[in-house]
C-alpha cells in the first residue's frame, strides 16, 4: 500500500460515520455511498448518487462505474430487464454526468470479481436512473496518478478534487484537525478567534496590507500569526488558549511555504518550557493515532548547537546518518592551505563519510560539489576509497601518514566510502554540508521509512545580520531570554540563550514556540537590543508593553504548521497538495484569477492611486 492509499483508507474509514453516529447516508438522496456495498448487501434495493467515471458497452450490457467521495460502484444496464427508454439512458451517459441510480445489489458473475475495488464483489443491476446534470468533457482525466501539470489541475481544482488522491488528502487534513480539537478540548483549552484585520508590526516577514476606506490613508495588516493577541489573552486570564488560525506572510514561496497557511496556535500560562513540550507530545500522540501512524514517545530533545554540529541545520532529518564530523583538530597542521587558512580565520573543517559512494565517477562527485557550491561553499575537497582498495583524491598528498590515519579513524572509513569536506566559517560549512547530506541521501537511496519527530531546543536569542548590521531575534522579539543570560543582554547579545523549542519532523520544521517575556522592562530591553528606541518600541508595541504592566502571568506557547504536518503525514512533496485552493509559486490562484485588478472607483474609495509603471 502506498502512503496516499493508506491515508485514503484511514481517512475513508474515519469518515463513514461521523462523531454523532450519523452515517453519511442520512439527510440525502442516496441510501448508500459508492464505496459502501459489500457481499452482505446482495439482494438489497439501493439508491446511489454520483458521477459517471467510465461507461463500457459489453455484449449488449452497459456498465457504468459510478463514483462519489467514498468509492466506485459498478452499475449494470441490462436490455433484458430494462424498458428500452431506460436502457437508452445508459447509452447516453458520458463521463462526469451526475446521476441518481436505483437498482438491486447482486454478486458479480464468477471471474469478474475485482479484488482491487472495495466494492469489487458486487454490482448494482439498474432499475431506474435519473440524470441530475450533464457535464462538459473534463480537461484532464479524473483519476489517480495522472501526469497533468499542476497549473491545469489548479485551474480546474474542483475537478481535481474529485480525484480520490486529492480528496484523501483533504480528508486526512480534516481527521488531523478533528483530533487536534479533541485533544486540546480534553485538556482544558479554550478556542478563541483573533482578528484578521490587525495592525502592521515591523517584525518577521512582509505584511499583506489592506487599505481602510473609513480611515483613508491607514492600513490594516493581515496577521502573520496571532502571536501578540494570544499573549494578550494570557494577560486576560484565559490560561489555556488554542486556535486553528489562518496566517498571512508576503514572502517568496517554496514547496513548504504558502502566502496564507494554517497554524495550530497554542498559548499557556503558569508553565515551564517542558510543560509546553510534554503537552504537545500528548497532543501529537493522539493525532498520530487518529491517522494510524506509529511513533514512540517521549520525543528526543536535542539542543540547537548539537543539531547544527551534527546535521548542519536546525531541522535535522534523523532517520538516517551521514552526519557531519568536525576534523578541525585533525587537519589544523596539515599542508593543505585551504584547510589551515579556514581554521586560522576562526572557521572549521568538517566532513561527511558517504558510505558506499567510494566508486562514484568523477562526474558524479562533481555534481555533489555543485550542490555544495550552490549552497555557498567555495569548493568541496574529497577522498574516494574505492571498493578495489584504491585511494583517489586531489588532496591526500597534503597529509602526513599520521594525519591521514587520524582522519580515517575519526570518520570510520572503510573501503567503498567517499569522504567530502567543507572548510570555511561555521555557517558556510553547515549550510553547504547539510545540503550535501540530503543530496547524498537521495543519491545513495538511503532508506527513510516512517516518520521521525524530535525537539530542537535552546536556540540562541539573537543572530547578527552582517548586511543589515543589526541583531534579529531567532524566533521573535517576545521570546524570553534564559534567566542566567539576562545580564549579557546589552554586553553580549549573541551569548544570550532563550527558552525555545522547535518541533521537527522528517527534516521539516513543523512547529516552533517559546516562553515569552512577561515583564515590561525586559521586553523594552530586548526591543532596544533589536535596534528600537524606547519611543519607537512604544509606538509599535505600546499595547503589548502596557498589557505586560498590568499583571501578565508567566506564559509561553507554540504554533504548528498544520499544512506541513498534513503534507508529511500524507507523504506529499508540497503543501499545495493538502490545501483545497492553494496559490501557485507566483502567489496566484489560477481558478479565480486572484490577485486581480480592481476598478478605479474601488481605488478611489480607499484613497489610492496606482503609480505609473
Ligand atoms: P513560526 O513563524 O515559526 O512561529 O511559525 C510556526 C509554524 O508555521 C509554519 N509556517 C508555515 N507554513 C506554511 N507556509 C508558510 N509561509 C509558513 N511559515 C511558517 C511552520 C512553522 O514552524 N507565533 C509563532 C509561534 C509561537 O511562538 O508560538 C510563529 O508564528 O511549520
Ligand atoms: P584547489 O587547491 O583550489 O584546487 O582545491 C583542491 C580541492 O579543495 C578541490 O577539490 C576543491 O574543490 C577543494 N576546496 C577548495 N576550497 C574548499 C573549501 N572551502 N572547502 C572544502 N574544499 C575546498
Amino acid at each position: 500500500m502506498t502512503i496516499s492509499e493508506a491515508a485514503a483508507a484511514i481517512a475513508g474509514a474515519a469518515n463513514i460515520a461521523d462523531k454523532t453516529g450519523n452515517t453519511a447516508n442520512e439527510h440525502c438522496m442516496h441510501t448508500h455511498t459508492c464505496g459502501q456495498l459489500r457481499a452482505d448487501d446482495i439482494g438489497e434495493t439501493v439508491t446511489l448518487t454520483g458521477w459517471v467515471s467510465h461507461r463500457r458497452d459489453h455484449g449488449g450490457l452497459i456498465f457504468v462505474d459510478l463514483r462519489d467521495r467514498d468509492g466506485i460502484t459498478q452499475i449494470v444496464f441490462d436490455p433484458e430487464t430494462l424498458a428500452p427508454n431506460i436502457f437508452a439512458q445508459g447509452e447516453r451517459m458520458r463521463p462526469e454526468w451526475v446521476i441518481l441510480a436505483e437498482g438491486k445489489v447482486r454478486a458479480r458473475p464468477e471471474g469478474t470479481v475485482n479484488a482491487h475495488m472495495q466494492t469489487g464483489e458486487i454490482e448494482v443491476l439498474l432499475v431506474s436512473v435519473e440524470v441530475l446534470n450533464t457535464s462538459k468533457t473534463p480537461p484532464f482525466a479524473l483519476e489517480d496518478g495522472i501526469e497533468t501539470d499542476e497549473l491545469t489541475r489548479l485551474r480546474w481544482r474542483y475537478l481535481d478534487i474529485r480525484r480520490p488522491e486529492v480528496l484523501a488528502s483533504l480528508r486526512l487534513r480534516s481527521t488531523v484537525t478533528a483530533a487536534l480539537h479533541t485533544a486540546l478540548g480534553a485538556r482544558g483549552f479554550i478556542e478563541v478567534e483573533t482578528p484578521i484585520l490587525g495592525r502592521s508590526t515591523p517584525e518577521g516577514a512582509r505584511d499583506f496590507l489592506v487599505p481602510s476606506r473609513v480611515n483613508t490613508g491607514s492600513f490594516y495588516a493581515l496577521p502573520q500569526s496571532p502571536q501578540l493577541f494570544k499573549q494578550l489573552l494570557m494577560v486576560g486570564g484565559i490560561e489555556r488558549y488554542y486556535q486553528i488560525a489562518r496566517c498571512f506572510r508576503d514572502e517568496d514561496l517554496r514547496a513548504d511555504r504558502q502566502p496564507e497557511f494554517t497554524q495550530l496556535d497554542v498559548e499557556m500560562s503558569f508553565i515551564e518550557d517542558s510543560d509546553v513540550m510534554d503537552l504537545m507530545e500528548e497532543v501529537m500522540a493522539e493525532v498520530l493515532a487518529a491517522v494510524g501512524v506509529e511513533h514512540s514517545f517521549p520525543l528526543q530533545r536535542i539542543c540547537y548547537a548539537e543539531s547544527m554540529a551534527r546535521y548542519g541545520n536546525d531541522r535535522p532529518d534523523t532517520r538516517f546518518g551521514l552526519e557531519l564530523v568536525d576534523l578541525s583538530h585533525v587537519v589544523a597542521h596539515s599542508g593543505f592551505k585551504v584547510f589551515t587558512s579556514a581554521i586560522e580565520a576562526g572557521g572549521v573543517v568538517k566532513a561527511i563519510n558517504a558510505k558506499g559512494a567510494g566508486d562514484l565517477s568523477r562526474g558524479e562527485i562533481d555534481k555533489i560539489a555543485a550542490v555544495a557550491s550552490d549552497h555557498g561553499a567555495k569548493g568541496m575537497a574529497w577522498i574516494a576509497f574505492t571498493s578495489a582498495g584504491e585511494i583517489k583524491s586531489p588532496i591526500v598528498k597534503f597529509f602526513s601518514v599520521e594525519e591521514f590515519e587520524a582522519l580515517r579513524f575519526a570518520l570510520g572509513v572503510e573501503e567503498g566510502d567517499l569522504v567530502v569536506f567543507g572548510a570555511d566559517d561555521f555557517e558556510t560549512v553547515s549550510a553547504a554540508l547539510s545540503a550535501v547530506r540530503l543530496y547524498l541521501a537521495d543519491l545513495l537511496k538511503v532508506e527513510r521509512r516512517g516518520h521521525k519527530l524530535l525537539w530542537v531546543v535552546d536556540f540562541p536569542m539573537f543572530r547578527y545580520d552582517a548586511d543589515e548590521k543589526r541583531y534579529f531575534a531567532n524566533h521573535h522579539p517576545f521570546t524570553r531570554i534564559s534567566d542566567e543570560d539576562i545580564d549579557l543582554l546589552e554586553s553580549d547579545p549573541l551569548a544570550c540563550g532563550s527558552y525555545s523549542y522547535d518541533l521537527v519532523m522528517d527534516g521539516y520544521e513543523v512547529g516552533g514556540g517559546t516562553l515569552r517575556i512577561h515583564s515590561e522592562e525586559l521586553q523594552l530591553r530586548v526591543l532596544r537590543t533589536l535596534g528600537f528606541t524606547e519611543a519607537e518600541a512604544r509606538a509599535q508595541f505600546g499595547f503589548l508593553l502596557e498589557a505586560l504592566s498590568y499583571g501578565a502571568p508567566p506564559h509561553g506557547g507554540i504554533a504548528l504548521g498544520l499544512d506541513r504536518l498534513v503534507m508529511l503525514l500524507g507523504g506529499h512533496p508540497s503543501i499545495r497538495d493538502v490545501i483545497a485552493f492553494p496559490k501557485t509559486s507566483s502567489g496566484a490562484d489560477p481558478l479565480t484569477g486572484a490577485p486581480s485588478e480592481v476598478s478605479a472607483r474601488q481605488l478611489k474609495e480607499v484613497g489610492l492611486r496606482l503609480a505609473q509603471a
